[in-house]
């Protein structure tokens, strides 16, 4: 438990005690329970091994729906989730706070996961890195859609394989509520945390088309790239398309794979022949909610002390390829002005 003896003494003892308390239920709250955030907060609820502590919002409304649906207590500000004996907390406030509140967390010694984009910057990101490694405690970033059942059913079916290429679409029309960044930060960030994952090397060359076509920033991104291991990729994404889609194309040198991320099918071509004909199988790809596996590798990197699912240095990779992306865009509209249409319809 925690108690009123300050940041560094909480930290000391929670070291000494191994992290976590053995055996029992692990205290966690979650911090910023709005769309995302309430979804933590029902899942940790009904997660066994795990005590929902309480949720922390500035928002009153948001905050007492969510303590009373989950029946758990509901906070104003972390230093009384800490006093309720919180060992470790989910952050799901806006992108621009993940900085402040992970290192304030951090700094009172609890293991943290951090939504996606860990940061709005990598300056910031790599702090939050940081400081987790020098308090010892668990940091994981929320790229839930390496959880999606698909997904993980194309990483098994790559296993091994010489991979080509990767063309991932993440489409969709605006969202309700429009934030404060575009397409890569809010969407490609995701598949190129996947990209970067599938083929287990670094994106060394990008090639980003962006265009803001109605929204102030970018809400179409056609980006590629290739990664060090010599594998192009493609992300299409958009808030145009007046439908969502979400797939996955991966080529190898044997297969081709073809996975709906909505429908969770996932479908292998295989046993090539010269005269152009090819098989196909239904891969088996099981249900189970991408959130709830996420926090529970949480959960579980907490009680092991190994290495989280996502790492926080992984989250700042992922980040610092997204914000080039961007940064290409600065450069060009620094360049000389052209007669270009600023709309970019395919
Ligand atoms: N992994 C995913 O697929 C996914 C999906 C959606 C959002 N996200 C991420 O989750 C985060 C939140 O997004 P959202 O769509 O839920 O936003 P949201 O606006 O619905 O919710 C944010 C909540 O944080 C609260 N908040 C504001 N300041 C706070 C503070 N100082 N302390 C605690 N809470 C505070 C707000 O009152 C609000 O209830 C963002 O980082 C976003 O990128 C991830």
């Amino acid at each position: 438990m925690l108690g009123g003896g300050g940041k560094t003494e909480s930290r000391e003892l929670r070291r000494l005690a191994g992290g976590v308390d053995r055996g029992g239920p692990l205290k966690i709250g979650v911090i910023g329970v709005g769309v995302m955030g309430s979804n933590h907060a029902r899942v940790l609820s009904e997660m066994a091994g795990v005590t929902l502590v309480g949720v922390v919002d500035p928002d009153r409304t948001q905050r007492e729906f969510v303590g009373r649906t989950l029946g758990c207590a509901e906070f104003t500000d972390i230093e009384s989730l800490v006093r309720a004996g919180v060992e470790a907390v989910t952050i799901a406030a806006p992108t621009h706070l993940h900085h402040d509140l992970a290192l304030d967390c951090i700094s009172r010694g609890l293991h943290v996961m951090v939504e996606k984009p860990i940061a709005p910057t990598v300056e910031e990101g790599g702090a939050i890195v940081a400081a987790a490694r020098r308090a010892g405690v668990t940091l994981m970033v929320g790229h839930v859609e390496r959880f999606n059942p698909a997904v993980e059913s194309i990483k098994r079916a790559i296993k091994g394989q010489d991979i080509l290429s990767i063309a991932i679409t993440r489409v969709g029309p605006f969202p309700p509520r429009m934030s404060n960044v575009g397409v890569v930060i809010d969407l490609a960030v995701h598949d190129i945390d996947l990209i970067r994952w599938f083929t287990d090397s670094e994106i060394v060359e990008i090639q980003p088309q962006l265009s803001s076509a109605v929204a102030e920033r970018e809400d179409i991104a056609l980006l590629q790239f290739r990664t060090a291991s010599g594998v192009l990729a493609h992300i299409n994404t958009n808030w145009l398309t007046p439908f969502k889609a979400r797939t996955i194309h991966v080529a190898t040198r044997d297969k081709y794979l073809i996975g709906d991320l909505l429908t969770l099918q996932v479908t292998e071509c295989f046993g090539f022949q010269p005269d152009g004909s090819y098989s196909m199988r239904h891969l088996s790809v099981g249900y189970s909610e991408p959130l709830r596996a996420e926090l529970r590798a949480f959960v579980e990197s907490i009680r092991t002390g190994r290495s989280p699912a996502v790492t926080g240095e992984e989250g700042v990779a992922s980040l610092e390829i997204a914000i080039r992306c961007l940064d290409t865009r600065a450069e060009l509209s620094r360049a000389p002005q052209r007669k270009a249409p600023r709309r970019v319809v395919g």
